[in-house]
């Protein structure tokens, strides 16, 4: 059955984005750093450019990336038609310049400028699955296009591993998410998400063919990496 974001977050779609903001507290911090590096790669205003969100949910990604760049066209694929009735309202200003793909990331993708994804890939739980992702992804930019992702990376080491979930339960804690809660929340997600370290999320980028793929960011479980094709 097709990923919903309601019945995995346990929520009201018209409630994801307040309690996303609470559930994984650096998601905020890590918009401008994808703003700026997709900012490296494209031309000036985005003049042309042609960006995809894969698993841009309600759109504010794809809202916040064509805000700045006013001459880019944004697509949206998620499977979550719920989501993207939201990120049809939210983005309504937007006109023809964001379209709403109900479509999984992991078919091949069409030809563009750059490729950005904020906590929707961790969704893919099987490494040879991303690993054909990350391929698209190589195929689908234009040289010097920009491949940027900002979502939840966590080391195998048990004592890292550990330290990572505690640094994320704690991030919680100031907006009304105790630590037992955090925990919770933390064993239901697994069945849906998983969390590869950043190493083999790096090292699947190389095998994708990227020469050089880096991390840009980094706070506790929250990571922005990619690459520049
Ligand atoms: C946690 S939400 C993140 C939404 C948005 N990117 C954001 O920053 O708020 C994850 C999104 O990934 C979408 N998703 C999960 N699996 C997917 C798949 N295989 N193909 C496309 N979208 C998918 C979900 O429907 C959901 O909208």
């Amino acid at each position: 059955m097709a990923h919903s974001v309601s019945g995995h977050l346990k929520l009201q779609i018209d409630e994801y984005d307040e309690l996303i903001g609470k559930l994984v507290p650096a998601y905020p911090a890590m918009r401008p750093v994808q703003l700026d590096l997709l900012a490296l790669s494209l031309p000036k205003d985005g003049a042309g450019a042609r960006v995809l969100d894969l698993g841009g949910g309600t759109g504010a990604l794809a809202a916040a990336i064509a805000k700045r760049f006013p001459g880019a066209t944004v697509e949206i694929w998620d499977t979550d038609p719920e989501m993207l009735a939201t990120a049809r309202e939210r983005c309504a200003v937007f006109g023809e310049r964001i379209r709403y793909i109900e479509r999984t990331f992991t078919d091949s993708l069409l030809p563009c400028d750059a490729v950005a994804a904020c906590i929707a890939l961790h969704h893919v739980k099987d490494v040879s699955v991303k690993a054909g992702i990350y391929k698209n992804i190589f195929a689908a930019l234009k040289p010097g296009g920009i491949f940027v992702n900002a979502d939840t990376a966590v080391c195998a080491t048990p004592a890292l591993r550990d330290h990572a979930f505690k640094l994320w339960a704690a991030s919680m804690r100031p907006h009304g998410i105790d630590e037992q809660q955090a925990y919770a929340h933390f064993a239901s997600w697994a069945h849906e998400d998983y969390y590869p370290p950043l190493i083999n999320e790096l090292r699947m980028l190389v095998d994708a063919g990227f020469a050089e793929p880096e991390c840009f960011w980094r706070e506790a479980a929250a990571v922005v990496f990619g690459a520049v094709k």
